[in-house]
């Protein structure tokens, strides 16, 4: 987490440089009269827009969860979602690492807010810069959880998610690389994911708590 670096939270979001911004994104997407879904789908429309709803494109089981689940995308989510996409998608088919310079992203950000179909579905009350970071702090990260406690505190999980890796409503949560356990649970936390059971249940973890859960269900038999 970059505390004490300068953001330009004031400088004006520029969409002539968030054109070049996004040929990282133009190998899958597209934008525009002429746009068609490729690896990624279109992104005309998108302020505004439930995550996953594009007509024509096959989208994970995740993404689906989480726009049914209510995620949209404004400039918040979408700042979120372009610095790193499994903070909010865990399993993502989107294969991006991530744009980690915040003013890169703002720009990107301006640049596909003019594909949106009128001003009016752009709320004056979005601003496109963000001064947040929602990726999860390197030192958060670099815990090593104890999966015995970790197997102590799973009572409160598997009450709801199914320690066999069924998903029957409930994503599953065994097998998971540590790394997105935690980001995903920090991000419930943070309250960049929305689900308000999840969110209340990761508010009482600490980082330990999460490190030693993410060590437990890594591991557990499937
Ligand atoms: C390697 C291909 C690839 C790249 C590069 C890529 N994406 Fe994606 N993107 C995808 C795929 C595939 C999905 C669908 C994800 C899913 O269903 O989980 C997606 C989904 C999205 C969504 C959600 C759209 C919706 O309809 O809900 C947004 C927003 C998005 N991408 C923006 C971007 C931006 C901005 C960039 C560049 C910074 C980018 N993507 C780079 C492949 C890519
Ligand atoms: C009351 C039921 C319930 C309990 C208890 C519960 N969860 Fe969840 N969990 C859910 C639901 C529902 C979702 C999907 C939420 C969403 O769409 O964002 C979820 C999502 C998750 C995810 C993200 C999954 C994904 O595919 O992105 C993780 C990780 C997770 N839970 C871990 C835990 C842990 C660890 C505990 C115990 C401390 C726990 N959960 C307790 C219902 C529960």
């Amino acid at each position: 987490m970059m505390l004490g670096m300068a953001l330009p939270a004031f400088s004006q979001e520029d969409p002539v440089e968030g054109a070049k911004v996004f040929k990282r994104c133009f190998s899958c997407h597209m934008v525009g009269p002429d746009a068609f879904n490729r690896t990624g789908p279109v992104l005309n429309d998108l302020f505004g827009r439930r995550a996953g709803t594009v007509e024509g494109f096959k989208y994970s089981d995740d993404m689906l969860r989480e726009g049914a689940g209510g995620l949209e995308w404004h400039p918040d989510t979408l700042d979120a979602f372009i610095e790193n996409p499994k903070v909010l998608v865990s399993r993502t088919k989107m294969r991006f690492s991530g744009i980690k310079d915040p003013v890169d992203r703002s720009n990107l950000i301006a640049f596909l807010r003019q594909y949106s179909d009128s001003p009016a579905n752009i709320p004056e009350a979005d601003p496109t810069i963000v001064p947040r970071d929602p990726d999860v702090d390197p030192e958060i990260l670099a815990i090593t959880g104890d999966p015995d406690y970790g197997a102590y505190l799973s009572g409160e999980c598997t009450t709801c998610h199914q320690v066999d890796g069924g998903d029957e409503g409930i994503p599953s949560i065994t097998g998971w690389e540590p790394v997105d356990f935690v980001t995903a649970l920090h991000a419930y936390k943070n309250k960049h994911r929305k689900h308000p059971v999840m969110q209340m249940m990761a508010a009482r973890l600490s980082d330990e708590e999460i490190a030693a859960l993410a060590a437990y269900f890594q591991n557990i038999e499937q």
